[in-house]
C-alpha cells in the first residue's frame, strides 16, 4: 500500500483507469473536501460568533479573510498533498529533499498531524452533543422540555444535565468515533467517497429546507438578513477580526493535513486552482445559509442572536419549541449537525491512517483502528472534563479547552502559515506553476503575492494574538 498515490499519480498520467484510492472525479473531490470543510464550525460556531460580534460588519470581515487567506492556504495544501504524493505527514519531508531541501521541512506534517489527532479527540465530543439532540429531538424530550412553565430554564437544564453525565458524552463520542473509522477504515472509494456522495448533497438538502422554513413561516427574515449583511462598524473590534481569521482556519481545515490528505488523491490533470475556490464558496455558502436559517427562528423566538456557544443547543430549541412543526424542524436539524460533523471526522482522520497504512505493517483497517481507538481514549478524557475530572486543570484549562486552544490559537495558524511559506518560497516555482496549469500567468501572480506576504502577515497576527 505504501508509496501507493505516487504510483498511482504515475497512472493517471499515462491515461490508466483511476485506481481504487484516488477519487472518481474531480466534482467527488470538491464534494469530499467541502464534506470535510463544512462541519460544527460552520453551524455550530460561525453563527454564535457573528451573534457575538455585531453581524453585518464581522460577516464582511470573515468574508475578506477567506478570500484573502483562506482560498490561497488552501489551494497551497491541495497543490502540496497532490505534490507530495505520499501520506500528508511524510510529504513535505519527501519533496523538500528531492528539491534539494533539508528533510526537516517535515516538521510541518508532524504538527498537522498532532493537530488532527487532538482535533479530533474533542470535535468528536461536541459531534457527539448533535446525536445526543437529535436523540432528544426524536424522543420528544426537547417538545417536552418546551411545554415547561420556564421553558428557557428547562433546555439550560437539559444541555447541563447532558453535560454532567459522563455516559452520555463518552457514548455519543464513542458512536461518533466508530462510525468514523468504519468509513476511513474502508478506503477511499470504498469508504469516504462512499460515504461523501450522500452526506453532502444531504447536507445541502436539509439546509435549504431549513432556509426556505426560516424564511416563509418565522416572519423574520428579513431582520435575520439585516442583522448578517448590514454592515454597523461601529459594533466591529480588533479582536472580532482576529476571531474571524482563526475560524476561517478551522471552518476550511486548513493547517494541518486534511486537505493535504484529500489533495493528494487528485488525478494530476484536476484544476486546482478553481476547485480551491468551489470548495471556500460552497463552505461559505453553507455558514450564510445557517446564519439564514438560525437567526429567523431564533428572532420569531424573542431570543438573542449573542448566546454564544449555547446558540444551536439551548436557544434554538427554545425556539423549536415555540414555532409550529418545531420537532420536525429539530429533528432535521440535528440530524444536518450530525452528518456535518461525520463528513468532518474522516477528514480528520484520514492522514493519521495513510501514515500509519504507510510507516507500519498496518492493514488499512488496522490502522484505522488503532489510530481512531488511541484518539478515542484521549476524547474521553475531553468528554470526562465536562464533568468528573472538571477539576483537572492544566495551564487553566480543563482538557477540552486546552485542546481547543491549543490547535485553533496556536496549531492551525502555525500550520498554515508553515504551508503558505512552503510553497510561496521553497517549493520550486516551476513545481509551482505545474501543478497549477491552467490559472494564467496574472492568477499564478496573485496568488504568489498573497502566499508570500498577505497570508504570512495575516496568519502572523491570529498567532500572536492567539498566545497574547
Ligand atoms: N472544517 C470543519 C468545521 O468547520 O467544522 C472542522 C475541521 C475539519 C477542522 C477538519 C479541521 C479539519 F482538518
Amino acid at each position: 500500500m505504501a508509496s501507493n498515490s505516487r504510483t498511482l499519480s504515475a497512472a493517471a498520467d499515462a491515461g490508466a483507469p483511476a485506481p481504487d484510492n484516488q477519487w472518481s472525479s474531480r466534482l467527488t473531490f470538491i464534494l469530499a473536501a467541502v464534506g470535510s470543510a463544512v462541519g460544527l464550525g460552520n453551524v455550530w460556531k460561525f453563527p454564535y460568533i457573528v451573534g457575538e460580534n455585531g453581524g453585518g460588519a464581522f460577516v464582511l470581515v470573515y468574508l475578506l479573510c477567506i478570500a484573502l487567506i483562506g482560498i490561497p492556504v488552501l489551494t497551497a495544501e491541495i497543490l502540496a498533498g497532490r505534490r507530495g504524493g505520499a501520506s500528508p505527514i511524510r510529504s513535505f519531508g519527501i519533496m523538500a529533499e528531492r528539491d534539494g531541501h533539508s528533510r526537516n521541512w517535515q516538521a510541518i506534517g508532524w504538527l498537522g498531524g498532532l493537530c488532527a489527532f487532538l482535533i479530533l479527540s474533542f470535535y468528536s465530543v461536541v459531534a457527539g452533543w448533535a446525536l445526543a439532540y437529535l436523540g432528544y429531538a426524536v424522543g420528544g424530550d426537547l417538545s417536552a422540555a418546551g411545554g415547561a412553565d420556564d421553558v428557557g430554564q428547562a433546555m439550560g437544564t437539559l444541555f447541563e444535565t447532558l453535560l454532567a453525565s459522563p455516559a452520555a458524552l463518552v457514548g455519543g463520542h464513542t458512536i461518533v468515533m466508530a462510525i468514523t473509522i468504519l468509513i476511513v477504515a474502508s478506503g477511499v472509494r470504498g469508504g469516504l467517497e462512499k460515504a461523501i456522495r450522500w452526506m453532502v448533497p444531504g447536507i445541502f438538502a436539509i439546509l435549504a429546507g431549513l432556509v426556505l422554513y426560516a424564511a416563509t413561516a418565522s416572519g423574520e427574515f428579513g431582520r435575520a438578513a439585516h442583522f448578517m449583511f448590514a454592515p454597523d462598524f461601529s459594533a466591529l473590534n480588533w479582536d472580532a477580526v482576529l476571531v474571524a481569521l482563526g475560524h476561517a482556519f478551522f471552518t476550511l481545515s486548513i493547517g494541518m493535513t486534511a486537505m493535504m490528505a484529500y489533495g493528494a488523491h487528485l488525478q494530476k490533470d484536476a484544476a486546482l486552482g478553481s476547485s480551491a475556490v468551489a470548495i471556500a464558496g460552497l463552505d461559505t455558502l453553507v455558514a450564510l445559509m445557517a446564519g439564514l436559517a438560525i437567526f429567523p427562528i431564533v428572532f420569531a423566538a424573542g431570543l438573542e442572536p449573542a448566546a454564544g456557544p449555547g446558540l444551536v443547543f439551548v436557544t434554538l430549541p427554545i425556539a423549536f419549541a415555540d414555532i409550529p412543526g418545531g420537532t420536525i424542524v429539530a429533528t432535521l436539524f440535528f440530524l444536518f449537525l450530525a452528518v456535518a460533523a461525520l463528513s468532518s471526522t474522516i477528514s480528520v482522520l484520514e492522514p493519521v491512517v495513510e501514515y500509519l497504512e504507510e510507516r507500519t505493517p498496518l492493514t488499512r483497517r488496522g490502522a484505522a483502528l488503532a489510530s481512531g481507538g488511541a484518539i478515542w481514549l484521549l476524547g474521553i478524557g475531553c468528554a470526562l472534563s465536562f464533568n468528573v475530572a472538571g477539576d483537572i486543570r492544566l495551564w487553566d484549562h480543563n482538557l477540552f479547552d486546552l485542546l481547543d486552544f491549543l490547535t485553533s490559537a496556536i496549531l492551525l495558524p502555525l500550520g498554515g502559515l508553515l504551508i503558505a511559506l512552503y510553497v510561496g518560497y521553497v517549493l520550486p516555482e516551476r513545481a509551482v506553476r505545474a501543478e497549477l496549469a491552467g490559472i494564467g500567468p496574472r492568477g499564478y501572480a496573485v496568488l504568489r503575492g498573497l502566499l508570500r506576504y498577505v497570508a504570512p502577515l495575516g496568519i502572523a497576527t491570529v498567532f500572536v494574538y492567539g498566545l497574547m
